[in-house]
């Protein structure tokens, strides 16, 4: 194995795509996977690559210090790619607590192992970062967000990011630990966990309940299909600027209720349904406290420097979610029943 990889939270969302796009991309990589599996963990999302030779998966915490710096020790990684993450904004409204826990505390203890077991030999290594555009905190009707836009988080959640970034950026100049950051707008695709609006719409569409939708509806927000995310990370991680953070997104910004009607379109068609049929299941609901109206980001460096460009339109990309979502109907009942659970218990022990 040419090198060894250790990848944070990659039973999630975001990260069982990039676990993998690098065990299939890279046989010579040896990846850890590192999830500590809450409830946004679910190893079934890599059911399809879990007995490959080159992917390994550890059970852990990133808060516990002392099992990440024991996990660091033994398998020796080359680089570090973090996505573990308390990621949802609700229920950061909810618990403010665990999110600094996970998304602070556990973002140092990361850095912590890797300059332990790095000591000042940073030749060929690489922590990789990757957060979110909502650290940038709102924009009003114009304006993107670009790199060196100022940090104005509003909800605990991207406040316990941008924390994490800063203290990322913090172990960069101090103590020279070679690090890159990512900023990606939000993503959409198979596997997204059904708290989130696109599949909770594609499955209350499916069981004709109610599509949730705040406020009026004009809250704008960039999207990015998660697999054009993982391409990204691949990219900079490999070729991104020692010290330097990559804005990502693809240009694609849509008001919630266009999306969500887009989204109602799409599925009658694929339902065989009258035209107007899921329309009639929006349902506009009290707003969140603090809520962004727009997020939107200015992805000219990462296209300019590295070359990146999505690869699937919005509309495109949207049915290839819908139609993962209406073939994997045991995995969603999976996620909805909480049986998603068991399955570490069942394959693993
Ligand atoms: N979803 C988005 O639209 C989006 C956009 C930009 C950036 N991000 C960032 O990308 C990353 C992944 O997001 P996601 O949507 O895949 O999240 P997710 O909630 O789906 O997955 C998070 C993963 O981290 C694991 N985890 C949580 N706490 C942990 C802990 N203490 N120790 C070890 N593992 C733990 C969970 O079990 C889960 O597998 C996050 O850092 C998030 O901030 C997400």
């Amino acid at each position: 194995m040419q090198k060894t990889i250790i990848i944070t939270g990659g039973a999630g969302f975001i990260g069982s795509h990039v676990v993998r796009e690098f065990v299939k991309k890279y046989p010579h990589y040896r990846i850890i996977n590192i999830d500590a599996l809450t409830y946004a963990g679910n190893l079934e999302n890599l059911r399809d690559i879990e007995r490959e030779a080159n992917y390994f998966f550890v059970k852990a915490d990133i808060t516990d210090a002392a099992h990440i710096l024991s996990i660091f020790q033994e398998y020796q990684p080359d680089g570090v790619i973090h996505l573990a993450a308390e990621s949802h904004v609700d229920r950061s409204i909810t618990n403010p607590t665990a999110f600094v826990m996970t998304n602070v505390i556990g973002t140092v203890n990361l850095l912590n192992a890797a300059k332990e077991i790095w000591k000042d030999n940073y030749e060929g290594k690489r922590f990789h970062h990757v957060s979110t555009d909502e650290v940038f905190g709102a924009l009003g009707d114009t304006g993107l967000f670009a790199e060196d836009t100022k940090y104005d988080p509003h909800s605990p959640y991207s406040a316990s990011k941008a924390s994490s970034d800063h203290f990322v950026r913090a172990y960069h100049d101090t103590y020279g630990l070679p690090i890159v950051l990512t900023n990606c707008s939000n993503n959409y695709g198979p596997n997204h966990f059904p708290e989130k609006l696109i599949p909770l719409c594609i499955h209350n569409i499916l069981h004709g309940k109610p599509l949730p939708i705040y406020g009026d509806g004009k809250y704008t927000r960039d999207w990015l299909f998660v697999i054009d995310h993982a391409k990204a990370i691949d990219l900079v991680f490999h070729q991104g600027k020692n010290g330097d953070s990559y804005n990502v997104g693809g240009f694609n910004e849509w008001q919630n209720i266009d999306l969500v009607k887009e989204l109602c379109k799409q599925m009658d068609e694929k339902l065989g349904r009258p035209a107007g049929t899921a329309d009639q299941l929006i349902t506009y609901v009290k707003d969140r406290p603090g809520h962004d109206l727009r997020y939107a980001i200015d992805a000219s460096k990462i296209n300019e420097e590295l070359g990146y460009k999505p690869s699937v339109t919005f509309e495109q990309g949207l049915s290839i979610t819908i139609d993962w979502f209406l073939n994997n109907e045991e995995w969603l009942n999976h996620v909805t029943s909480g049986d998603y659970r068991k399955y570490y218990e069942e394959q693993y022990r």
